[in-house]
């Protein structure tokens, strides 16, 4: 039994992941030239893209970890409500916040979360990639079509996650 065996297809290659998280990296450490930056990784489904993303930024930042959950939703799904499980560590006051995410789909839970953060008095916040609520990330790694992927950090019932590249899951796995 491989779990590779539970996906319809690949999305996102393992070479392309590769590519794009050096060039958001870049990127990023271009506009944060001189700046306080932190990176917050909301965990878990964004540990895989954070570990691979901190080491394609190139200058000075620290680095801080949230875990928040939407809960009321089934596993497919997220509800309105996000509650705080666990916070921020550090200060973000005169920070520069970038927040690190694994997949942005109502933008539901990043609406809620980039409000909460603002009044902590950072300098700046940031946030990367149907949306029901009116969000757009800063930096975007890849459009996925509306189905229900996983890999990259990305879950279904917890499983998964360590799947090297982004895929969609068997409709079947989890009807
Ligand atoms: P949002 O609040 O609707 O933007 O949902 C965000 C969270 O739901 C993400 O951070 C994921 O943890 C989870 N999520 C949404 N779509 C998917 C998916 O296709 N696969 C796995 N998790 C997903
Ligand atoms: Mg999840």
């Amino acid at each position: 039994m491989s779990m590779n065996d539970d996906i319809k297809n690949i999305l996102v290659s393992e070479e392309a992941l590769k590519a794009k998280v050096a060039e958001l990296g870049a990127q990023i450490s271009r506009d944060y030239e001189g700046r306080n930056l932190v990176l917050v990784s909301i965990l878990k489904g964004s540990v895989v893209f954070m570990a691979d993303l901190m080491r394609a930024v190139t200058i000075p930042c620290s680095i801080d970890f949230m875990v928040v959950s939407s809960y009321g939703g089934s596993n497919t799904t997220t509800s309105g409500l996000v509650k705080i499980i666990k916070d921020l560590d550090s200060d973000l006051s005169g920070k520069d916040v970038l927040i690190v995410e694994d997949i942005l789909d109502t933008g539901v839970t990043l609406s809620k979360l980039v409000p909460m953060l603002k009044m902590r008095n950072p300098n700046s916040v940031k946030k990367p990639s149907r949306r029901k609520a009116d969000i757009q990330p800063d930096y975007e790694g890849f459009q996925v079509p509306d189905e229900f992927v996983v890999g990259y950090g990305l879950d279904y019932d917890e499983k998964y996650r360590n799947l090297p590249y982004v895929g969609v899951l068997k409709p079947e796995i989890y009807a």
